[in-house]
């Protein structure tokens, strides 16, 4: 069972990327059920918490738990449930332990039927013998594997040595989506395909590169302005410093060169998993007028047509792309991003298609944001 992110659309087609549509079931707005044995929530970008299914009751579960104190918190996420639901539930399976002869912490659920995820991650619920955290929705009950390590995204996102307020940073869970979308996808039609090399023709500050090295692919960045270069490479070395596995002798490799994604000729031997945040243009403070909007469209639907038609010449069949492109607020509140997609077939590719969501709505914004971005996912025909 996994409890989705912000934006579940995009964390539906993650997971359909990496494991199937035919093993991804959505039974909520924001709960899957994922048929898997190998998941890693830590390179997950848009799930928040995993649990596995009990096949027994919740009492076996717990009358079988090793020796010693137990934590334990409910998250009950379905419709009906409420906070004072949830905590009845926590008292009764406190109490049938207490029966046991077990010593139990509950973990209040101060703001509802579930836990937030920094009440989950910071109790260590999932992630340390005995610190159970039992997920429910409807009769399915699930006991969790643990909960997105928020205090590590947030150290990656901000202690990061090289920032540029005007580039703007890609938030390291959105990076981890584009690249598993990417990879995922390229696996699928070349499962033997070892030492993947993700590419980010746009690189910026470099946190698709980070984010890839840390999931174990080599990296390849580029970017037009040899500042960024160089802020990608500091940024790559402060983290290559404070994570041994990135200093080992077969750890993930790193390429950086300047290069205009319109022209430039990568040594694309290997690579075949394009992941990357295109230009968004200047940082706005207001909605553009109807007029700027097109103009704005019009600059990104030429810089994404030269870049996908260079690197078209130069990826082979099969490769994938990931590309978070820009969409800008509208005075009714919805986004409008680039119309490309009659295009696409022109240039060699074909857009990708998923069972839970729509390619229009793969969006990523907060509230009010002006500037969104919008998902587009490629495959080389
Ligand atoms: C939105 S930023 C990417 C930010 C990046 N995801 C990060 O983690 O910092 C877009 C980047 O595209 C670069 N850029 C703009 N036009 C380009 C082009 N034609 N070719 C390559 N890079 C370009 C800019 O220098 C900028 O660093």
């Amino acid at each position: 069972m996994l409890i989705l992110g912000r934006e579940p659309k995009l964390s539906l087609v993650e997971l359909e990327a990496l494991f199937g549509s035919e093993n991804v079931k959505k039974v909520a707005p924001e709960i899957a059920f994922v048929e898997t044995d190998s998941l890693n929530l830590e390179h997950l970008g848009g799930s928040i918490k995993a649990g596995k299914i009990l096949e027994e009751s919740v009492t076996d579960y717990l009358a079988k738990l090793p020796e010693g104190k137990i934590t334990l918190g409910i998250s009950d996420y379905s419709a009906k449930a409420n906070k004072k639901s949830s905590w009845t539930l926590a008292l009764k399976y406190k109490n049938l332990l207490k029966r046991h002869g077990r010593n139990v912490r509950l973990i209040p659920n101060n703001d509802g039927p579930v836990l937030s995820s920094a009440a989950s991650h910071h109790n260590q619920l999932g992630e340390k013998l005995n610190h159970i955290e039992i997920l429910k929705f409807n009769n399915h009950l699930a006991v969790s594997i643990g909960t997105q390590n928020i205090t590590a995204y947030a150290k990656r996102d901000r202690e990061r040595p090289a920032r540029d307020a005007f580039v703007g940073m890609l938030p390291p869970k959105l990076a981890q989506i584009l690249i598993n979308i990417a990879v995922g996808e390229f696996k699928k039609e070349n499962q033997d395909q070892k030492d993947l090399v993700v590419l980010d023709p746009f690189c910026g500050t470099g946190v698709v590169l980070q984010e890839a090295t840390l999931m174990g692919y080599s990296a390849y960045g580029t970017d037009l302005s040899e500042k960024m270069i160089s802020y990608s490479k500091k940024n790559m070395d402060w983290l290559t410093n404070r994570t041994p596995e990135l200093q080992e002798k077969d750890a993930p490799k790193l390429y950086l060169e300047p290069g205009d994604a319109t022209d430039h000729s990568w040594n694309l031997a290997k690579v075949n998993c394009i992941a990357s945040e295109i230009y968004l243009g200047h940082p706005l403070s207001q909605a553009p007028s109807g007029i700027k909007l097109k103009e704005y469209q019009q600059s990104t639907k030429a810089l994404l047509t030269s870049f996908l038609k260079n690197i078209g010449a130069q990826i082979t069949s099969g490769a994938t792309l990931c590309l978070a492109t820009p969409a800008w607020l509208r005075p009714n509140g919805h986004y409008e991003g680039v119309n490309i997609l009659d295009e696409i077939e022109k240039l060699g590719y074909n857009t990708l298609q998923y069972k839970h969501a729509a390619s229009q709505d793969l969006l990523y914004y907060r509230d009010g944001q002006i500037v969104a971005r919008k998902l587009l996912i490629l495959r080389k025909q």
